[in-house]
């Protein structure tokens, strides 16, 4: 398994405004982008060469990564004039593949701590055309649940519903034969979770099922957390090793009295003010964070100004957003300039 496809083109709306100028897989975790952990994990894994499938802020792709020269990696870039979807995105960077083997596939915005390795194993122990990473969740409602036999076959793909038959759930890390990705329509949108795994699932389609660690950052709330996580070292990336710290600051201005836990970011420039609290967040470079504020399970972007006695409570700042002293935000808030 030496190439790999990395499905980096989404819009990410739920991510608004943090994903206006950036786009979701460039986020950081823990002051490094998504895609430069999922890319090192991918290396880590014997992975040598990566197709980015790109659409939304392409370019800003390619002007990070280049050729992959600084990870090691050699990347190409599969650029979706429209966006076609998880399964149109796949066809379109299969034109870029070199090799006949095995694809890994990945969607750009999960970290998992499973093996690779071991899901390649069952990929060629099993026979099957496509092996997918399932993780298990403690309430399938919210997500399509994928149901296995005794030997991991998966049986269905099924959509979202009250009483889910089981708890496994697509955690969007994919094994495929070259074979599949060859017959996808080309310049088609075209979903892999709902138009390709159902049809797949008549030849067959293997799950390989782990409780790693695991976390889709479809949301403002799930990246603070990814980010904490790698912090604290309940998850872990190549691109950090293991870490077990408080919080994480690149040069920022701390406060001797400023309180930072729970696995907070705070990036260049930071400055944090007398008494602020913050907790399990995510605040990007040249941000301020006023005297007695309260900064909690939020993501702030850059160049924002949090004024006094803020109280920030799951909230989503972007990019140059000034908070006046005295304005109270809402929990779960989203704020744009
Ligand atoms: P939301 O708009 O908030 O749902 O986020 P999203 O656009 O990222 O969609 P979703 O979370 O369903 O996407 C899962 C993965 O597939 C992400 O890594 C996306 O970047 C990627 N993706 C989604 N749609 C496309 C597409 O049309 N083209 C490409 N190349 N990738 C896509």
């Amino acid at each position: 398994m030496s190439e790999a496809i990395l499905l980096v083109g989404g819009q990410g709306t739920r991510l608004r405004p943090l994903t206006d100028s950036t786009p979701k897989p460039l986020l950081p975790l823990a002051g490094v982008a998504c895609t430069t952990h999922q890319l090192l994990k991918a290396k880590a894994a014997g992975v040598t060469r990566v197709v980015l499938a790109t659409s939304y802020l392409a370019e800003v792709f390619e002007a990070q990564y280049g050729a992959g020269e600084e990870l090691g990696l050699e990347l190409v870039y599969a650029v979706e004039r429209e966006p076609l979807g998880t399964g149109g995105a796949i066809a379109n960077a299969g034109q870029f593949l070199k090799g006949d083997g095995p694809i890994l596939i990945f969607n750009g915005d999960v970290i998992s701590n499973h093996s690779l390795e071991e899901q390649y194993r069952v990929h060629e122990s099993s026979g099957a055309v496509a092996t997918l990473h399932l993780t298990p969740v403690e309430d399938a409602r919210a997500y399509g649940c994928v149901p296995v036999d005794d030997s991991g076959r998966v049986k269905a793909f099924l959509e979202k519903m009250d009483n889910p038959v089981t708890n496994l759930i697509n955690a969007g890390c994919y094994i495929f034969d070259r074979s599949i990705i060859d017959v996808i329509p080309l310049n088609a949108v075209i979903s892999v979770e709902r138009e390709i795994f159902p049809e797949l699932v008549k030849q067959h389609v293997q799950g390989y099922v782990s409780d790693d660690y695991w976390i889709d950052l479809g949301t403002p709330e799930a990246f603070t957390k990814a980010s904490a996580d790698l912090i604290t070292g309940r998850a872990y990336s190549p691109a950090l090793g293991s870490l077990n710290m408080e919080y994480l600051a690149n040069a920022a201005e701390i406060a001797t009295s400023a309180r930072i836990t729970g696995g907070t970011f705070l990036d260049e420039g930071v400055i944090v003010d007398e008494s602020a609290y913050v907790h399990q967040s995510v605040i990007l470079a040249d941000s301020r964070v006023g005297s007695n504020a309260h900064v909690e399970n939020s993501f702030v972007g850059r160049g924002v100004k949090i004024g006094s006695g803020i109280k920030l409570v799951n909230v989503a700042v972007g990019d140059g957003v000034e908070i006046h002293e005295g304005t109270t935000v809402s929990e779960g808030a989203r704020l744009s300039a």
